[in-house]
Formats: structure tokens, C-alpha cells, sequence
């Protein structure tokens, strides 16, 4: 480790350090408590790609896994390879910071739910385009997002299934009794739970026409619905989601 990285992870250990401090002060305010929650939520990814990118300095692993899940979280998948930026996972990386692996060398690169917790435009585009690297020729990537138009659709009247999606999005949260109308579940969309410590806010809203133009930016051939697989994907994701198959 160079002086340079002692000195580094010494100023954010520090940092973190403070953070605790004053989270445990009662004085501490509402508005400032929300901003360090969610700047020691990034010191905590920061750590373990840090810890990552010490043992691969190159910015590549050595291994060449040819079929990849971002963004996984404890959603396994037969034969994938896992990345992800917290545990558990096969690699722990920060996407927003690239893909490790070389170029042209993986088959299928899938994730869902994932897109949406990387802010848009500088990490999705750069996470459309470091797909494309690394994928093979014809090689595919598989993505699936919440639906912005399954709720933008209905609005303002909302439908039957408005509350349905309370239930299924929200009925296990602590914040269920404050979703009461059609326009709280399009926040959902656009923003999440960003109040809560235990979610990941969501950063960019998607629907078909923009998952096509993203990826058809990035470089993909052919950008396509893609047909839900639940040897795959998440049973618990059908609902409310879209997903695409981007071809290189
Ligand atoms: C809402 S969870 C979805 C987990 C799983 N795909 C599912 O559908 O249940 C989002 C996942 O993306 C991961 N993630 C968020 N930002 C990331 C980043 N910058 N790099 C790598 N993974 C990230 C989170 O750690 C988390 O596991």
C-alpha cells in the first residue's frame, strides 16, 4: 500500500469515525442525520472497492467468468458469476466504477432492479457502455427495471391495482400507512424509499423506449423485450417490471 492510499483510507476511516459520532448526538438535525446516513452508506461501498481494487490494481480480475449477474444482492443464480458493491457476492465492486473483467469475454450479463440505484445520466450510461465492452460478440445483456408506465399509465385516476402495488411494494416497509394515493407509488418509482436508511433510493426512472435508447447508444444491435425466465430472474421482480435483451 502506498503512503498515498494509507493516508486515504486513514481521512475516510476518520471520517466515518466523526459520522458515527454524530448520528448518536440527539442535537443532530433531521436533515443532516439523512446526509450522513447516506454519505456512510458510501463510505461502507467505498471500503470494500477499495479492498477490491487492491487485489486487482489492474482494474481486471484474472478469472473470465462467461456469465455475470450485477447487482444480485442474495439473489443467486445456477452458473452466474456475482457482483455486487456490498455482500453477498463473488466480487465485491462498485459499478459506477466500471465492470472488472476484459473485454469481449462474457456471454450473458444480467441484472434487475439494479439500474435504477446508479444516478443518471454519468453511471448508467457509463454502466451501458461498460456492458457492451465486455460482453462477447453477439453476447447479451438482460435487464430489469421497475416499470415507470405500469404506474405513470393510470395516472391520475390510478386503478384497482394501485392497490396491489401498495401491497407488494409496501407491505412489509414501516412506511405502509403513509402510502395512500396513485401519485406515492409514481414516487416510488422515481425516488424510493430515499427517507429510509434500510433501502436504496432509486436515482432514474425507466420504461421500454428508455432501456432501447440506452443501450442502443452504448453500441447494442438489437434491444428487445425479453421474455421473463424465472430459472433466471426473481419471481418477486415479474411484477410491475420491464425487462430487456440488449445484443451486442
Ligand atoms: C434493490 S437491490 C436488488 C437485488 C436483486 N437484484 C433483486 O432483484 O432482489 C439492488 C442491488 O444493487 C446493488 N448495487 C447498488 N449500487 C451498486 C453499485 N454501484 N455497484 C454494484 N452493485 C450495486 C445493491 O448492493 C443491491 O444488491
Amino acid at each position: 500500500m502506498s503512503a498515498h492510499d494509507t493516508e486515504s483510507s486513514s481521512s475516510v476511516d476518520a471520517l466515518a469515525q466523526q459520522i458515527a459520532a454524530l448520528l448518536r448526538k440527539p442535537s443532530t438535525t433531521h436533515g443532516l442525520a439523512r446526509t450522513l446516513r447516506a454519505a456512510a452508506k458510501e463510505i461502507n461501498l467505498h471500503r470494500h472497492h477499495s479492498a477490491s481494487q487492491k487485489a486487482w490494481p489492474s482494474g481486471h480480475i484474472d478469472q473470465m467468468p462467461r456469465k455475470v449477474q450485477i447487482g444480485g444482492g442474495s439473489h443467486r443464480i445456477d452458473g452466474f458469476f456475482n457482483i455486487d458493491a456490498v455482500p453477498p457476492a463473488d466480487l465485491l465492486w462498485d459499478v459506477r466504477e466500471g465492470i472488472p473483467l476484459h473485454d469481449g469475454t462474457v456471454r450473458e450479463l444480467f441484472s434487475e432492479h439494479f439500474l435504477e440505484h446508479i444516478d443518471y445520466p454519468r453511471s448508467a450510461k457509463y454502466y451501458a457502455r461498460e456492458a457492451y465492452r465486455v460482453l462477447a460478440p453477439r453476447g447479451q445483456l438482460i435487464t430489469g427495471v421497475p416499470d415507470a408506465s405500469f404506474v405513470l399509465d393510470p395516472y391520475p385516476i390510478g386503478t384497482s391495482e394501485s392497490t396491489e402495488m401498495i401491497r407488494r411494494w409496501y407491505g412489509n416497509r414501516d412506511c405502509l400507512a403513509d402510502i395512500n394515493t396513485h401519485l406515492d407509488l409514481i414516487n416510488y418509482v422515481f425516488r424510493d424509499q430515499d427517507d429510509d436508511p434500510k433501502y436504496n433510493p432509486h436515482y432514474w426512472a425507466y420504461d421500454y423506449e428508455k432501456l432501447v435508447q440506452l443501450f442502443t447508444e452504448a453500441g447494442f444491435k438489437r434491444v428487445e423485450r425479453w421474455d421473463f425466465d424465472p430459472e433466471i430472474a426473481s419471481p418477486k421482480r415479474q411484477w410491475g417490471s420491464v425487462y430487456v435483451i440488449a445484443t451486442k
